[in-house]
């Protein structure tokens, strides 16, 4: 039987802008608190197809389907419909605009069946419709409302200069996050809303500064100020609680980081000349800068392995490490990912290689995993020195992306020949950039390579020329858009010549 549920909200604003601005699906992202990307895909007639792309939920997950929707200003209402269904029959949703004394009544019915094989019932997937759909409504009407303010003071407003002016806030609003993030109040909100003082006197801010912080943050949907004053999470503040897997709190600290942000301010010096800006900014290269400032240096060691960890499930499901004697992880880090790899494969050896200056860190995290006295650490350079060549298994994690191509390339070669004409394979776990104008964290990651490595991240067919040129081709057909594992083996014969960048 088809599910029909029936939302509406009043909105005191114009019927044009509250038409327009719900309308223009391309700013959705900036409309509803829940979606990361709204990307056009066609315009035919009066008709949109376009992909919603969810931020991440609070499992981790990432959404994203395509729908169309057809507006009908004679009448304002708007019908739509999903195209990629998901756990879905169908989902078909009209949505009316009434004029009212008071407002804008804005009306969405969605009606949908869900598929048998959907772990969610009809019954949990109404209340999970309903629930979202009132805080989406609730937000929405607050930002047309405020865009109303604005327009009635500042003239009508070009709905894209708005637009630009919010993404020029950008280092502002990562500013705002980072401090949310330090003072923790996404914690202190977890278990309800709190009043600014209250949050003040907790998280030991200064109460009007706070007050100011917390609208900047409602303002872009991260907090909500309820009608007595109180502030709420929202599902995005949700992603800051320290104890949510996945919690974004480590990445808000990185980003913090004067590494980062002084890099970041000379970002226009990487565009011109293609070099990191970390001489120009910092005055030495970002190794140099570590080893001079070790609370950064910590602080990134220390958020890599946290995030790291957030998909080591998933990469050892595709790298099946149990099908290995003897796993070498190059460029290893503290040795989390060999430890894993060597705990699903009990009978597996492994060498964990490391610049010098590393190896004496690593014995404690190989120890508390229980895996010490099946690795020999190696200490070398693997652009210079020898890798070892008894290994059926090779791993570069996180390794490539901080380095051109030519530099790239030293290291694969380094690993073809110490495979020489064994049967072994190489797992390289990496970004894949995805292309279009679609919305993807590694287009991001690889300004943070270009400003602080030199580094790049690579679309697949970047890739696919890398390795070949190596002496290696791919075995699998890794996804696009998250960090993924390129498993690989010795090619027949090199084909691609290709310079390196
Ligand atoms: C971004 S980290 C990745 C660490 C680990 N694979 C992971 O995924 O967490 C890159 C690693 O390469 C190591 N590294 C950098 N240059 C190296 C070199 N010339 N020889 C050996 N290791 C190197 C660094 O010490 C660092 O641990």
């Amino acid at each position: 039987m088809p599910v029909r549920i029936d939302n509406q909200i009043l909105v005191n604003a114009p019927m044009d802008l509250v038409w327009e601005h719900t309308n223009d699906v391309a700013g959705w992202p900036d409309l509803f608190t829940e979606y990361a990307a709204a990307e056009i895909l066609e315009h035919d007639g009066d008709s949109v197809t376009f992909r919603l792309t969810t931020h991440p939920d609070p499992d981790g997950t990432v959404w994203s389907w395509v729908s169309r929707r057809t507006p009908d200003p004679a009448t304002r209402t708007v019908r739509a419909h999903r195209i990629e269904t998901g756990p879905f029959e169908f989902m078909d949703i009209r949505w009316e605009y009434r004029q009212e004394a008071a407002g804008v009544a804005m009306r969405w019915i969605q009606e949908f069946a869900v598929k048998r094989t959907s772990p969610i019932t009809e019954d949990g997937m109404r209340d999970r419709l309903n629930r979202n759909t009132a805080v989406q409504m609730a937000h929405i009407k607050q930002v047309l409302e405020s865009r109303a303010r604005d327009g009635a003071e500042h003239g009508p407003g070009d709905l894209h200069a708005q637009r630009l002016l919010y993404l020029t806030c950008g280092l502002r609003l990562a500013a705002v996050v980072t401090a949310l993030a330090e003072l923790g109040i996404a914690d202190l909100t977890g278990g309800g809303p709190r009043g600014v003082a209250e949050l003040a006197e907790l998280s030991g801010a200064h109460p009007d500064a706070l007050y100011r912080v917390l609208r900047c943050a409602a303002s872009v949907g991260i907090m909500a100020e309820l009608p007595d004053g109180r502030f709420e999470s929202t599902p995005l503040a949700e992603a800051l609680r320290s104890d949510r897997p996945f919690s974004l709190l480590p990445l808000a600290e990185l980003s913090a980081q004067p590494f980062v942000t002084m890099s970041y301010g000379a970002l226009a010096y990487s565009v011109r000349t293609g070099q990191p800006a970390t001489t120009a900014a910092l005055g030495s290269d970002i190794w140099r800068h570590f080893e001079d400032h070790p609370d950064e240096g910590e602080c990134f060691d220390r958020v890599m392995t946290d995030l790291g960890r957030w998909e080591t499930d998933r990469h050892l499901d595709a790298v099946r490490p149990e099908r290995f004697g003897r796993i070498a992880d190059i460029g290893g880090g503290h040795g989390h990912f060999l430890a894993a790899a060597l705990r699903r494969a009990p009978d597996a050896s492994g060498v964990l290689f490391e610049q010098p200056g590393v190896i004496p860190r690593v014995d404690p995290t190989l120890a508390a995993e229980g895996v010490l006295e099946r690795v020999l650490r190696v200490g070398g350079d693997f652009f210079t020195d020898p890798l070892p060549d008894d290994c059926d298994a090779y791993v570069l994690k996180a390794v490539l992306h901080g380095l051109p191509d030519g530099r790239a390339e030293r290291v694969l070669r380094a690993v073809r020949t110490a495979i020489g004409d064994r049967d072994a394979r190489l797992f390289v776990v990496e970004q894949v950039v995805s292309g279009g104008n679609r919305w993807d964290h590694a287009k991001f990651l690889d300004l943070d390579m270009l400003v602080l490595f030199g580094g790049r991240e690579r679309r697949l067919d970047e890739w696919r020329l890398l390795l070949g040129r190596c002496g290696f081709e791919l075995v699998n057909r890794p996804g696009e858009g998250h960090w993924t594992v390129l498993e690989c083996r010795p090619a027949e014969e090199t084909g691609e010549t290709e310079e390196p960048r």
